[in-house]
Order: structure tokens, then C-alpha cells, then sequence
């Protein structure tokens, strides 16, 4: 594919709009390198969680970003063609992007670029969404051409969902390693990662999610009192493979996902201490009939009247987009 000069003021904003994007503990684990008309993907080593042994959740967050890329550079009228793993001899390597104009940017590409800064990640107790059917027939159809499985678990599923949040809470109660890195990943000091303390819960607010992680607690006025508790539509998302490219691809199908919802005026959140476990993880690939669960997003209704969420930090981009060659 002959590749298109795409102004360097799009390729940074897309870049930086990309980095919005999830990821585990707000590690933002990428990295992401331009020269010669391509824009390449890296995760970066140095930035993976110590206790995400595998990278898959280093995985999951770089692919959310390569989706959010896709959808900022849609917006400014460029397709990304994404050539996935293009270096055999370098796994760190996860994409290399090229682009193309399109004719016409529509609204839709506009509203779904917003909706990005717009998603946050809610650990509240969110109310059941209203007309689900209408939003996972719009939700499927955002997530036709990637190859993970995406499964809505039932209100028959959630006391098994439940078991398996507390089995993996209760398997690592001793495992100092987790806990040490939670507790630096939700330290109030850091400025450009990590999740800020107005982004937990304090300890009551924790038990009304039954399937929420247990973070450290923050100690504030209870919140979103008119839900009772947590009534979310709980999505999850599955490789196909145990493969790298399609542990990335559920990243990509998150996005996906979380994109969709905020464009639909709701509110999501995102749970994966259930798939970190084996034994835990065995209850969701149960519950779905899928070998190899990913990731989980809760759906659901935040108050509208509500004061406006903390938007977590991130890292300058100066930091994580490097040139190969002088930009002009
Ligand atoms: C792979 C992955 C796993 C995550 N796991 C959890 C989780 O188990 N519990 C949780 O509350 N948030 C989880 N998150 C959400 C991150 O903590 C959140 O994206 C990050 O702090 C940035 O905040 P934001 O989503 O509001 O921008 C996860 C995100 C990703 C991408």
C-alpha cells in the first residue's frame, strides 16, 4: 500500500489522543516511533506491570491504544492500515501503521473520536443500562472485523462472576508482590501515571461492586448513593488463540467496546483480576464457554447530575513518541 504524507501535527495528535486509552493501573505501557511516513507501536518493557508476569495486560492496554489511534486518525480523514507484528524477530514490535485518506469524514467518525475523551473508567456502582439489545446489536457491529470473542454475561452468571472476583481476591491476600505494586501504581504523589486517588473507592462504595479489584481504600463521603448496587451488564472478551496478536486484539476489541458504550451515554468499567487467576479464570471461561478470557467491561448507567470524574493522567508525549527521522 503506497503510503500517504500525513501532516506531522495529525500524526502527534493522533498520538496523543491514542494515549488516552486504558490501560493496566494507567501504566501505559507503549511506545510509539515515526520516521518515513510510518507510525510504529512498541510496547515498552521497561514500563510493564512486575507482577503482569505474561505482558498480557501490557498487551491489552497497547492494543486499546492502537484502536483509539485508529479512531483519532479516522477523525482528522486518514484510515490506518495497520500491518500487526511486521518484525518476527522483535515481539516488543506490535504494529506498524501507514495511512490513507478517506473521502469524507462523517460526524460519526467525529462523535467517536470525542467519545475518547470523554471515556473514564467508573468504579461506582453504575444502574442497569436501559435498552440493551439496541446497544450490543450497535456494540457487535464496532467489533465485527476483530478477531477476539465478546460474550454478555447473564443476571444467572453474576453469582459465579462473583465467586471468581473473590476466589482471586482471596488467593492472592498473601502475595506481598501484588500488593506492593498496587500500592505504587495508587500512590498519591505520581503526576503522569497511576491511578489517582479520586479514581477509587473508599471502602463502603467498594462493597456495593461485588465483582469490582480490591485497591487500596481512599477514605471520602460515600458516593452515588441513589445505586444501591452495582446493577452493570457485564461484557467479556476472549482470544481465539492463546497468541500474542490475539491477547492485542482483545485490547483493540475493548476499545472497541468502551467507545461504543460512552457514545451511548453510558458509563463503563474495566475488570481483569478475574482472568490473572487460573482458578478464577477457569470460572469466566466457563461461564462463557471460551478458552481464554481477557478482559471484562462493565456497562451501566451513571447519574446524569453528577460532578464531573477526575480525568487521570498521562504521560507527555514527548516521552512516548520518539523520530527515527528529523520531523519537519
Ligand atoms: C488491561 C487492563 C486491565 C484493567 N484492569 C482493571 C481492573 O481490574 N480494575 C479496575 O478498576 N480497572 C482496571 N483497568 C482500568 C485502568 O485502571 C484505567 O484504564 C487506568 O487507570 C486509566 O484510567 P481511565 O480508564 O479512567 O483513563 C484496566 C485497564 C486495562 C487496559
Amino acid at each position: 500500500m503506497p503510503k500517504t504524507h500525513t501532516p506531522l501535527k495529525v500524526i502527534e495528535q493522533a498520538v496523543h489522543l491514542a494515549c488516552r486509552a486504558p490501560s493496566y493501573h494507567n501504566s501505559q505501557p507503549w511506545l510509539w516511533e515515526y520516521g518515513d511516513h510510518e507510525l510504529r507501536l512498541y510496547v515498552d518493557a521497561d514500563r510493564l506491570v512486575s507482577t503482569d508476569g505474561s505482558g498480557r495486560q501490557a498487551l491489552i492496554s497497547c492494543g486499546a491504544a492502537l484502536d483509539h489511534l485508529r479512531v483519532a486518525l479516522a477523525a482528522a480523514g486518514f484510515r490506518a492500515n495497520v500491518d500487526y507484528y511486521p518484525n518476527p524477530n522483535d515481539h516488543r514490535h506490535l504494529a506498524s501503521v501507514t495511512t490513507s485518506t478517506i473521502s469524507y469524514v462523517t460526524e460519526a467518525h467525529r462523535r467517536r473520536a470525542e467519545a475518547i475523551w470523554m471515556r473514564h473508567t467508573d468504579r461506582l456502582p453504575l444502574a442497569s443500562p436501559p435498552d440493551w439489545l439496541s446497544f450490543e446489536r450497535s456494540m457487535r457491529a464496532a467489533v465485527a472485523d476483530q478477531p477476539s470473542l465478546v460474550d454478555v454475561l447473564t443476571e444467572l452468571d453474576r453469582t459465579d462472576l462473583e465467586e471468581a472476583s473473590m476466589l482471586s481476591e482471596s488467593l492472592r491476600m498473601y502475595d506481598s508482590a501484588y500488593h506492593q505494586e498496587m500500592h505504587w501504581w495508587t500512590a498519591p504523589f505520581e503526576v503522569s501515571d497511576g491511578i489517582p486517588h479520586a479514581a477509587l473507592v473508599s471502602a463502603a462504595e467498594s462493597d456495593r461492586v461485588a465483582i469490582g479489584r480490591t485497591f487500596p481504600v481512599t477514605h471520602h463521603r460515600e458516593r452515588r448513593l441513589e445505586v444501591p448496587e452495582d446493577r452493570s451488564t457485564v461484557v467479556v472478551i476472549s482470544a481465539a488463540d492463546d497468541t500474542r496478536r490475539d491477547v492485542l486484539g482483545c485490547g483493540e476489541t475493548l476499545s472497541a467496546v468502551l467507545l461504543e458504550a460512552t457514545l451511548a451515554g453510558l458509563a463503563t468499567g474495566i475488570l481483569s483480576h478475574v482472568t490473572e487467576v487460573p482458578a478464577s479464570r477457569d470460572i469466566v471461561a466457563e461461564l462463557t464457554g471460551r478458552s481464554y478470557p481477557q478482559v471484562l467491561a462493565r456497562i451501566g448507567l451513571a447519574p446524569a447530575l453528577e460532578d464531573a470524574p477526575v480525568r487521570t493522567p498521562r504521560r507527555p508525549l514527548s516521552d512516548v513518541l520518539h523520530y527515527t527521522t528529523k520531523p519537519s
